[in-house]
């Protein structure tokens, strides 16, 4: 089905999120959608799924004008959007999941694997899908979309979060629904992502279209052409300098980390002042055991913990933080943030002034602080629900206290466009040339080989040695991930 925007307005308050949006989608064809962290691409397809209502122009399908004012109108009339967080209930199975969404027929097991088959999904209709990986829950919302009736489909930055597996099953899932003529909208910011798997791509800027322009296979230009029609300029990727010191600053003794499923013994791991240390694993490989237990929040359960020589081994939460750590955790929105508060609140929560009153006048100052120093899209009293995606992880990390010894990350720059993951990454840095020790988790392995001096992989139950990223290619990381070494 070929889709249209036609001059699409949309205003937030102050901020005229989407400015005379015009551009086309043809049928059968994957259409990437591009643009710095709040230009308006979320914005634009909450509207054509009826998660939000526009405030003028027009949406056509086959040249005629759609009104799509909730997402029931959406998927009467095809449009479905695959959300990075799948909507599903983690207490039922896959089946009961799948059923209990799919509207109306009555699916049984043999149904569901006949389908999940045609797109080479791996499912198992009785498992509980609490289980699941991410990729694996995207799979089932996928497929539930499919038997809805689907023929537009909007993802919006869905390969964040899965494995490199999963992401080619996606990708062939979505040239199997364009060959059969439906179109798809694929928001991302991974230019190699847009290059392997797009038709077209249009770039948004300050809430407006830049241009459309078609993606052929193998042109060298295009990714420079991209870059410079989302930022008007180039950019250049930071090396890491060597900030490593000889001081040890971290220190893992005999350590053995467990869940459910798991179980990880460390016999010894020491990080230095001033070292990145990359985290490589599928995920719920134990990176995230790894990251809790060095931030304190969940305990080994053997080992000793040391950080600057001050022993933490069985100490609270709060005696990491007063030793210099912080954790900023992946769900920025469960974990990380509050929402229903302000940046100004945020703020106040992380200083807490010890006495009864707020004091607003610092609060908003050290808001402000903030939204300067990490040019977050926002005010003080901006509530952090209604940021775009990117600029709430600008805001997770403007929290970060100063003068800290060790920190934490999961996916640190998870939805940031490449602009802002590169000057992320420059605070970073510097933070290491402080003295800092960084340790994060990433499923984008050319973000661990880029910037870590040392990676640890988390791989069938185990954790390898540190291995230096000199010479490390990507490729070889995600080999090491898949078992070989
Ligand atoms: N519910 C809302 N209330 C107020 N402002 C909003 C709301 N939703 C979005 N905005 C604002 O509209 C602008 C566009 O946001 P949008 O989420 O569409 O950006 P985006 O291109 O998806 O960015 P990202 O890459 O960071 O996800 C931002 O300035 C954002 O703060
Ligand atoms: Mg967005």
């Amino acid at each position: 089905m070929r889709l249209e925007f036609r001059n699409i307005h949309k205003t937030f308050g102050q901020v005229h999120a989407n400015n005379d949006v015009s551009f086309v989608v043809e049928a059968g064809t994957i259409h990437g959608l591009l643009g710095e962290n709040g230009a308006g691409k979320s914005t634009l397809v909450k509207m054509l799924t009826g998660f939000i209502s526009r405030d003028s122009g027009e949406i056509l399908f086959d040249d005629k004008p759609v009104l799509i004012r909730t997402p029931v109108d959406g998927i009467r009339q095809g449009v479905g959007m695959l959300h990075q967080d799948p909507l599903d209930f983690p207490a039922l199975t896959v089946l009961e999941n799948f059923r209990a969404m799919a509207g109306g027929r009555w699916y049984t097991a043999a149904d569901l694997r006949k389908l999940a088959a045609e797109f080479n999904f791996d499912l198992d209709p009785e498992e509980q899908a609490g289980n699941l990986t991410v990729g694996e829950r995207q799979q089932i919302e996928l497929l539930r979309l499919l038997a809805l009736g689907v023929r537009t489909l909007v993802l919006d930055e869905p390969t964040t979060g899965i494995s490199a597996h999963q992401k080619d099953q996606l990708f062939a899932a979505m040239r199997t629904l364009a060959g059969q003529g439906k179109s798809v909208i694929f928001v991302s910011h991974k230019l190699e992502d847009v290059e392997e798997v797009c038709d077209y791509a249009t770039v948004m800027r300050r809430g407006g279209v830049v241009g459309s322009l078609p993606v052929a296979k193998g042109d060298d230009t295009l990714a420079a052409r991209l870059v410079d029609m989302m930022f008007g300029r180039e950019l250049a990727l930071p090396s890491k300098p060597l900030t490593t010191t000889p001081t040890p600053a971290l220190v893992l003794e005999d350590v053995v980390l467990e869940d459910e499923r798991l179980s990880i013994h460390v016999p010894k791991f020491i990080a230095p002042c001033g070292e990145v240390i990359g985290l490589a694993g599928l995920e719920g490989s134990g990176q995230r055991l790894f990251i809790l237990a060095c931030a304190g929040v969940q305990a080994p359960s053997r080992g000793q913990i040391h950080l600057r020589a001050v022993n933490l081994t069985h100490k609270p939460y709060a005696a990491y933080q007063d030793a210099g750590v912080c954790y900023v955790p992946a769900d920025r929105m469960r974990e990380g943030l509050v929402p229903g508060l302000t940046i100004q609140e945020h703020v106040a929560l992380r200083d807490g002034s010890g006495e009864f009153f707020l004091n607003t006048t610092a609060m908003q100052q050290g808001a402000e602080r903030a939204i300067a120093e990490y040019k977050i899209r926002g005010t003080p009293t901006s509530f952090v629900e209604r940021l775009s995606g990117g600029n709430q992880q600008r805001t997770q990390l403007a929290l970060m206290p100063p003068d800290l010894k060790l920190i934490l990350m999961e996916h640190p720059t998870r939805g940031l466009d490449i602009d802002s993951t590169i000057w992320i990454w420059k605070l970073l840095i510097d933070r290491c040339a402080q003295g800092a020790t960084i340790m994060f988790a990433s499923s984008d392995l050319d973000e661990i080989v880029q910037y870590s001096d040392r990676v640890l992989v988390f791989s069938g139950g185990q954790v390898s040695e540190p291995i230096s990223t000199q010479g490390l290619t990507a490729d070889r990381l995600g080999e090491m991930i898949g078992g070989k070494f």
